[in-house]
């Protein structure tokens, strides 16, 4: 797709839709597997990683029913002994079924497309093997035999990540004794606050997780997803990049652990403000932001509570008046694409300095000229370095990967670019 920038924008966009929030959406269909009876979700995401899990959900006997906006999900009466289970480019669906099918008796091939085949499995393997389930690779494809009596443990994560003690709390609720589970910095905590609102024993005791097996299945629920602070933020960069712009959008996840990149944008001189409209098992609430003007920024600490916002990040950093640094985010290496090489690609493509760090990048701020960049089949790629196209023309090659997590991005975009084509 090429993008150029438009003359005719209307300056105050308000939306209170703009793309259901992705943990949440497959957190609310794989946790149905834990309960009795029918869960209904309102506003699940509609997106090709989403769709993987609901996919998955069905083949191994959940029934689905679409009812308008809302989807009623049953659990199955019995897991299939054999299953092979198609993940895509998901990540989360792969490593939460793998920690919810370890409980199992039965025989699970997991598998994915090529991005998802690099991405690194011994992180679940560790923990669910020490509990009594076997996996027979640390990369996709693998076989996970599962177990009805799986072990109890103490585990400590060197990675922060809310993929490994998702899957870490699915298995240890299945586990013939309590659980403890501790990572490097807290990763978000979406699972711990759904399966205790449910009624699951999790306690979060200094640095550590105690979890509980559990004595009996969990009640069923209804859930309506906010929208995503992952997709927002592109929308956010958007108009703190544009000339004259002002967004105001309702009705967003500002989950403390999601939301450290309008924080960091805060402290880059932008003019942004959010508010808890509504603190139920998530706080929900407003956001509102106006084109700024950035200055530089180092970041270094609470890398997981903003490591999706990186990409998005990284423009508004471009844009921004001084040089930045990102430091401490390896884990981006081993995101759909490695994104420290995908962001410094895209970035020298058009014409901004920057350098690859071991965990990080340098970024001196400037001006973005035309150019062609590539989304390496990664989402937030694509999406991230579709918003130079605010500022200037970009080609994006591959962005029919954005469909993973934000199929209606360019709807939204359009306000800010106008298009040109196809590519
Ligand atoms: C996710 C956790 C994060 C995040 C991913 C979604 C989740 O990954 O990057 O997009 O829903 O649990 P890690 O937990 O591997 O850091």
């Amino acid at each position: 797709m090429i993008l150029c920038p438009k003359i005719d924008v209307p300056k105050q966009l308000e939306f209170d839709w703009v793309a259901p929030d992705k943990s949440l959406s497959h957190r609310s269909l794989i946790f149905a597997f834990l309960t009795q009876g029918v869960s209904e979700i309102e506003n699940l995401l509609d997106s090709q990683d989403v769709r993987s899990t609901l996919e998955i959900a069905q083949l191994l006997g959940a029934k689905i029913e679409q009812r308008g906006e809302r989807l009623l999900i049953s659990p199955p009466h019995k897991l299939p002994a054999q299953a092979y289970l198609q993940c895509n480019n998901s990540g989360t669906t792969m490593r939460l079924f793998a920690g919810l099918l370890s409980g199992s008796r039965g025989s699970f091939t997991f598998d994915g497309d090529m991005s998802l085949r690099r991405r690194p499995m011994q992180r679940i393997r560790d923990p669910l093997e020490q509990m009594g389930a076997l996996l027979s690779s640390s990369n996709a494809p693998f076989v996970l035999e599962g177990s009805e009596t799986l072990r109890g443990i103490c585990f400590h994560s060197s990675i922060a990540s809310a993929q490994i003690k998702s899957a870490f709390i699915l298995a240890a609720l299945q586990a013939n004794c309590e659980s403890r589970y501790s990572e490097e910095e807290l990763s978000r905590d979406h699972s711990e606050r759904f399966l205790s609102h449910l009624g699951a024993q999790i306690i979060q005791h200094d640095k550590e997780i105690l979890i509980s097996p559990l004595s009996h299945p969990l009640p069923s629920y209804h859930f309506k997803i906010p929208n995503d602070p992952s997709s927002v933020i592109y929308l956010i960069v958007a108009c703190l990049i544009s000339h004259q712009m002002e967004i105001r959008i309702s009705e967003v996840l500002l989950n403390p652990t999601r939301i450290q990149a309008f924080e960091i944008l805060k402290q880059m001189g932008a003019y942004l403000s959010y508010e808890i409209t509504l603190d139920g098992v998530e706080p929900i609430g407003v956001v509102y932001a106006r084109s700024s003007e950035l200055q530089a920024i180092e970041i270094s600490s609470s890398i997981s509570w903003l490591i999706d916002e990186i990409p998005a990040l990284c423009i508004a950093l471009a844009c921004a008046k001084g040089v930045s640094y990102i430091y401490n985010a390896q884990e981006l290496r081993f995101k759909e694409s490695d994104r420290i090489a995908s962001i410094v690609s895209n970035l020298l493509a058009l014409g901004i300095e920057a350098e690859e760090l071991e965990d990080g990048i340098k970024i001196h701020g400037g001006e973005f000229c035309d150019g062609v960049v590539q989304s390496f089949g990664d989402h937030r790629i694509a999406m991230s370095f579709a918003l130079a196209g605010v500022r200037n023309q970009v080609e994006i090659v591959g962005s029919e990967c954005i469909d993973i997590s934000f199929p209606r991005f360019f709807d939204f975009l359009k306000f800010f670019v106008s298009y040109k084509g196809w590519k």
